[in-house]
């Protein structure tokens, strides 16, 4: 696969670099890249740079270490693998230690090879580090390797093992608190997104098929600027909107079903994450309207609750506590609502969250509690708001008119300093604006 130098500023990583030194207290932080995935041998997967390593080095190779020592020289360290004519041949182009050198603003880079020998070297004296495991395995493997090293280099000194402490963790800390440089990529993200939809809205009608509406979603993605997606296009007619992860995106979309479409494109490394719900014809059935309207009203006012200081934990809650209304409303479940939430039968209709931190991962990382307690969602952070109901074709206990029914609205929003700020507010989604646009475009 043809390797790429990153399109955004090198001086973006190194910044994010300086940040971060400052929350290490002392200890050093090893990074690694995504693992390079092969199928039947010979066949590359579409290769995506770990979001952690991209976020620190905009450097896009496999098999590539980055390592940090705050305060010493040097102090940010790439091991990236050699030059080699023969394999960029084939795969593409290397920068190389010199190149890399040259181009990501790093005190020092060595060749992979060299990883073992140097990084003992670079750590020594250290106490604690900061490493995810289990998401690379080779990459685990080398940096046990240079622990065992570092604790039979001590002896008897006293020296046990280093203490490994989770870099996930304390990156997310980071990540989730978007800067200038994150937030203007995470609303292209979200306006090639919010375009896309816009088109596959118009595109819709009658005996298109999933997989078309996908490819117009595509099309917008990728001539607007996406890299990639963010996650699996969910292209969902009918009762397939009842499967969360639906993928199959192959059927036809008829006339008298509703479409969810979740899809996102991702630009420099940020995704957008929305979800629509509207009517193949282009009009809402009176059963399709009762539920679309009763989640829409819902989104619309857990959005009117944002303001910085509140928790992620009772935008859950009122979620749970709303659409369980919706829900008694809607003759899905009966009895006192507080039965039905406390006995968890509101989860049949509504098994996900409300929502979750977005960025560089579609789910994006950054803890929701700290300590057992929530957190307060501050200015800056950004994440989706996403409720839905789902009412399987196959659910003889539900009223026969909403069985096939799935509907899910999400919309992708940053803190500000008064509120918030919608960054897909450019998709429609009342009913109203929705039925002027579905099957608008010529075919
Ligand atoms: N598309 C993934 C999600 O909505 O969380
Ligand atoms: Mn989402
Ligand atoms: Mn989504």
């Amino acid at each position: 696969m043809t390797m790429r130098k990153s399109t955004e500023n090198p001086e973006i990583f190194k910044r994010r670099r300086k940040k971060i030194v400052a929350g290490l207290n002392g200890a050093a932080l090893i990074v690694a890249s995504h693992p390079e995935q092969i199928r039947n041998d010979d066949v590359h997967h579409f290769y995506r740079q770990d979001s952690n390593m991209y976020y620190l080095t905009g450097f896009e190779e496999p098999e590539s270490f980055l390592v940090i020592r705050p305060g010493k020289t040097p102090e940010s360290v790439l091991f990236v693998r050699e030059k080699n004519i023969e394999r960029e041949t084939w795969d593409g182009f290397r920068f190389g230690p010199e190149g890399a050198q040259k181009e990501f603003l790093m005190d020092a880079v060595y060749p992979i090879e060299e990883f073992q020998k140097q990084c003992i070297e670079l750590l020594k004296g250290y106490e604690e580090v900061y490493y995810r495991q289990y998401k690379n395995k080779d990459a685990d493997q080398l940096v046990e390797k240079v622990l065992l090293a570092l604790k039979q280099a001590y002896g008897r000194s006293g020296y046990g093992l280093m203490t490994l402490k989770d870099a996930d963790s304390f990156l997310g800390e980071f990540r989730l608190r978007k800067d200038e440089d994150d937030i203007s990529n995470l609303r292209k993200a979200c306006q090639i997104s919010a375009d896309a939809h816009v088109a596959a809205m118009k595109f819709t009608k009658p005996g298109v098929t999933e997989r078309q509406v996908q490819a117009v979603l595509a099309y917008n993605f990728y001539m607007n600027g996406a890299a990639r997606v963010g996650y699996p296009y969910i292209i969902a007619s009918g009762n397939n909107a009842t499967t969360l992860h639906y993928n199959f995106n192959d059927q036809v979309c008829k006339k008298d079903d509703l479409l969810l479409i979740d899809a996102g494109a991702e630009y420099n490394y940020y995704s957008g994450d929305i979800t629509r719900t509207y009517p193949i014809s282009g009009q809402f059935t009176a059963a399709q309207k009762k539920v679309y309207q009763g989640v829409l009203t819902i989104q619309q006012d857990l959005i009117a609750y944002l303001k910085p200081g509140i928790f992620f934990k009772d935008l859950h809650e009122m979620a749970a506590d709303r659409l369980t209304d919706l829900m008694l409303e809607l003759g899905l479940v009966s009895g006192r609502k507080e039965d039905v939430i406390k006995s968890n039968q509101h989860r049949k209709y509504y098994p996900h969250g409300v929502g979750h931190w977005l960025g560089m991962d579609v789910h994006d990382s950054g803890v929701y509690f700290i300590n057992g307690e929530p957190r307060p969602v501050e200015a800056g952070m950004t994440f989706t708001i996403e409720p839905g109901l789902y009412i399987p074709q196959n659910d003889m206990s539900a009223p026969a008119e909403l069985r096939g029914i799935g509907v899910r609205i999400e919309d992708d929003i940053i803190m500000t300093a008064n509120g918030c700020d919608v960054m897909t507010s450019g998709v429609p989604k009342t009913i109203e604006e929705i039925e002027k646009i579905v099957g608008t475009a010529a075919h």
